[in-house]
């Protein structure tokens, strides 16, 4: 028989060499070497500490188990497919380079508990990482709509031109929902970030583990309290990546606006020629292709979660191998979000921002319609009245191809007597735009609150 398996006691044949290949998980959970090593560590610390293997033994296994994630780290060490996945792998050098003392590291354990114990460790830095790029990302637009509290642009509903509003308010939309992103990161960390190791197979133990001081030396603020649970849940998997679905929705939307923006239609826009690549055949092309590609990996990251909730879904107690298949999905999306999120930031960083087309287009569309029905109510007419006046006077525009501004005081009158010149300056669309005050506002004033609070929030963070 082949090179015996860690668990091939009870076998008389030796697995089909494609079934090795088909059920080998190391080719992607080999990335998480490190929590499998320091959670290992910790592992045999306890159960030196607690007399479960003889303090030495303890110690040549941490020792050993140091010089073994040098060595991989130093590429010094290849992994084994016949060893499946990771944890047997590390278990396997363990074994072969101090024998004996090796084979007993993995008492009260299984991989069980162990492989959950790593993918959460490698959760909780990854999430990290993340929240990091959210961070970012927020201070970047921040401090871009804080150089344009007084750009005018049309507010679309529909994406028809609506109202006018200023690029510092849209920019802080985006603000919002990524800190949202980011509350949602903090808080799908807080689920990860408690330690499974313990649980064993899926009914403990019995030697005398501490679980508690196992939690303590790895970082996690609590112990799972039920060892089936322990086991089989994956509940953090899918809380991360369904996170990161809805950041990868918001930066798909704003994508959206990015690659509308820098269309020859809108010319909102330049992105860099950093960020754009041009078209092998079309010698004019430049193309936003990034903001594409982020709108494109969102069906991704959304394609992992979908995913995820399938493979878990109708799995029984405890564990099943099935939930081997959650690692590359959760890899990946962290891979994805962790890429797109630096591309976005920078490409933000380094467009040029066209503020003429962009008053321009929000003086055209009748965008301060609402404007002047609210001046019209300012002088005593019902709301109701005042918008049939306006609605009038906007078809006598596109009847006579001229819009709000450009009418006569003459023309006005003849539709409402009320009129006078005051109308003027309360439908100007910079005025439109500045006058709204409120909190969540469009105005510059407005937007410099937001933009002071959003900094005291980055501050905090
Ligand atoms: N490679 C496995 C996984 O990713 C580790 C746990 C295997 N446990 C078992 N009983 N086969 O889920």
């Amino acid at each position: 028989m082949e090179k015996a398996k860690l668990w091939g006691g009870r076998f008389t044949q030796s697995t089909d060499s494609f079934t090795d290949h088909f059920h080998s998980s190391i080719s992607f959970d080999s990335r998480m070497y490190r929590e499998d090593i320091t959670g290992s560590m910790a592992h045999a610390a306890m159960l030196g500490r607690q007399g479960i293997i003889p303090a030495e033994d303890a110690e040549l296994i941490i020792k050993t188990l140091g010089e073994i994630l040098a060595d991989i780290e130093n590429g010094s060490v290849s992994f084994d497919e016949k060893a499946e996945d990771i944890h047997m792998n590390i278990e396997t050098i363990l074994i072969s380079r101090i024998g004996d003392v090796g084979k007993r590291l993995h008492t009260g354990r299984s991989r069980n508990d162990q492989v959950a114990l790593d993918t959460r460790m490698y959760a909780k830095k990854e999430i990290a990482a993340v929240k990091q790029l959210v961070k970012d990302l927020i201070a970047g637009l921040n401090s871009l709509a804080a150089e344009h509290t007084e750009t005018i642009l049309p507010g679309y509903t529909h994406l028809q031109r609506a109202q006018p509003v200023t690029l510092a308010h849209h920019l802080l939309a985006y603000v919002e929902m990524f800190k949202r992103d980011y509350e949602r990161l903090s808080d799908a960390y807080k689920r990860t970030d408690v330690m499974p190791l313990g649980s064993g197979a899926l009914a403990t133990t019995t030697y005398d583990l501490d679980r508690y001081s196992v939690a303590e030396e790895l970082g996690f603020a609590a112990i799972t309290l039920n060892s089936m649970d322990g086991v089989s849940d994956r509940d953090f998997c899918i809380e991360l990546v369904s996170a990161l679905s809805i950041l990868m929705m918001h930066l798909s939307r704003f994508c959206e606006e990015i690659i509308l923006w820098s269309s020859h239609e809108f010319h909102f826009i330049e992105l860099s020629d950093a960020y754009s690549t041009g078209s092998s055949i079309m010698p004019q092309k430049k193309n936003p292709d990034m903001a594409e590609l982020i709108r494109g990996k969102c069906g991704r990251v959304y394609g992992h979660l979908v995913g995820l909730l399938t493979t878990m879904k109708g799995l029984p107690l405890a564990y099943n191998k099935d939930m081997q298949e959650d690692k590359e999905a959760l890899f990946d999306a962290v891979d994805t979000v962790k890429m797109c999120l630096p591309v976005f930031t920078n490409m933000l960083a380094t467009m040029t921002v066209k503020p003429d087309a962009m008053l321009a287009a929000a003086k055209g569309g009748f965008t301060n319609a609402t404007d002047a029905a609210d001046w019209l109510v300012k002088q005593g007419v019902p709301f109701r009245d005042a918008h049939a006046i306006i609605g009038r006077l906007v078809l006598y525009c596109i009847e006579h191809n001229t819009n709000l501004d450009d009418l006569s005081l003459e023309e006005y009158r003849a539709v409402s007597p009320v009129f006078d010149e005051s109308v003027y300056a309360a439908i100007n669309v910079k005025q439109c735009a500045q006058a709204r005050k409120v909190v969540g506002g469009p105005a510059k004033e407005a937007t410099e609150r937001a933009i002071a609070a959003n900094q005291a929030y980055l501050e905090k963070l």
